[in-house]
């Protein structure tokens, strides 16, 4: 099956962090089968990048390979007893693919409403906001393997999924393409409202018995009040991860800082809220040039209007090493990185 492959082409519109760089060569995949000419042509055997809706990465150089743009576009549903299977392909946009469940009334999306991004890029570091995570209704996913030249099915278990990560993110980094998605979906709504601020929305808004959509409206506005529309402010929404420590080390920080946020996690470990330790360091809403922290939410960094990608890492490195300094806790990028 043919594939087009164009030259020159610039990325800016294909990052939300809007940064101005030039990929070499450039490819959109509309039907998984590309992916086997591509194979036969030895794309594979050079330098690529797979991109969804580009919402996880920042530019920093021009990117000399192949860009494999995944443009699969398709949604089905399939009813199994009470449950709904939903399989999407993988260049749908995962808001399009929460508000077509809601209006279909399958329930378990509607947490995780207005992540920006694909389908296809939802399980590689394993998507969550307000509550859930993808790794609770993910069931399985369909991945063209760019080593052997097969589509190959991953379930659940395989994918190994963890806070932010699974293989796709680690192990396996790079290797695989994914082109379909399903998710497993309940008919009868389960809510879930244990995110302090989405019982405290619901409240402002007197709604005491709330459906799902209500739900992904109070998550979406949310979102809209704490983060920066990539649409019109350059960001790739959290660029660190909350860091994972142990509790002896929180215990000391507990003693040095007393208002320290924190999450409990299995196996006696604690989730810091790195937007807290960087809000600490007076990092909140400073810029740097044409680089800044957000105002609402210190965890997300934004393009001013014409930002390198090396100006939105130094600054990165800055607030790396001044939480180091201060808490002697290392923050890592949760942005992949080019
Ligand atoms: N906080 C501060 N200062 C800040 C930001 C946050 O003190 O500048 C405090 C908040 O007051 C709150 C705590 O930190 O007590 C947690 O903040 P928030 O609820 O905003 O969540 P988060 O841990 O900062 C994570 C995800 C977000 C997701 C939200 C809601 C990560 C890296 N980020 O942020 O995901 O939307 O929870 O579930 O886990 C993303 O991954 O791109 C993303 C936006």
């Amino acid at each position: 099956m043919h594939i087009n492959i164009q030259s020159a082409i610039s990325l800016k519109k294909y990052n939300t962090f809007g940064i101005e760089e030039i990929a070499t060569n450039f490819i959109e995949i509309t039907d998984p089968i590309q992916l086997l000419s591509a194979f036969e042509e030895g794309i594979f055997e050079k330098d690529f990048l797979t991109l969804g809706g580009g919402s996880n990465i920042l530019f920093t150089k021009p990117y000399q390979g192949y860009i494999i743009k995944i443009n699969i576009r398709g949604i089905q549903a399939t009813t199994l007893k009470q449950d709904i299977f939903i399989t999407a392909s993988a260049g749908e946009i995962w808001n399009d693919l929460v508000w077509y469940c809601i209006n279909n009334n399958y329930n378990g999306l509607e947490n995780m409403a207005l992540i920006p991004g694909t389908v296809g890029a939802s399980p590689v570091q394993n998507i969550g906001a307000y509550g859930t995570e993808l790794m609770n209704i993910f069931y399985s996913c369909v991945a063209f393997d760019t080593l052997e030249g097969v589509f190959r099915i991953f379930h659940n278990e395989d994918c190994k999924f963890s806070y932010r990560d699974s293989i796709f993110k680690s192990e396996q980094k790079g290797r695989y393409i994914i082109t379909e998605v399903t998710y497993k979906l309940d008919t009868l709504p389960s809510i879930n409202t244990t995110y302090g601020a989405i019982s405290k929305e619901l409240e402002n808004r007197n709604i005491t018995n709330p459906t799902i959509r209500d739900i992904a409206e109070v998550v979406s506005a949310i979102r809209v009040e704490k983060l920066p529309d990539p649409s019109t402010v350059g960001n790739a929404g959290s660029f660190f991860k909350n860091p994972i420590i142990s509790l002896e080390q929180y215990n000391r920080l507990k003693e040095l800082f007393p208002n320290i946020i924190s999450f409990t996690m299995p196996n006696n470990q604690i989730k810091l809220a790195a937007g807290w330790l960087i809000e600490q360091c007076e990092w909140k809403g400073k810029v740097v040039g044409q680089a800044g922290v957000w105002k609402n939410q210190a965890l997300v960094l934004i393009n001013i209007h014409s930002a390198t990608g090396n100006e939105i890492f130094e600054l990165s490195s800055k607030i790396i090493n001044d939480v180091y300094q201060k808490f002697n806790v290392k923050l890592e990028r949760e942005v992949n990185i080019f």
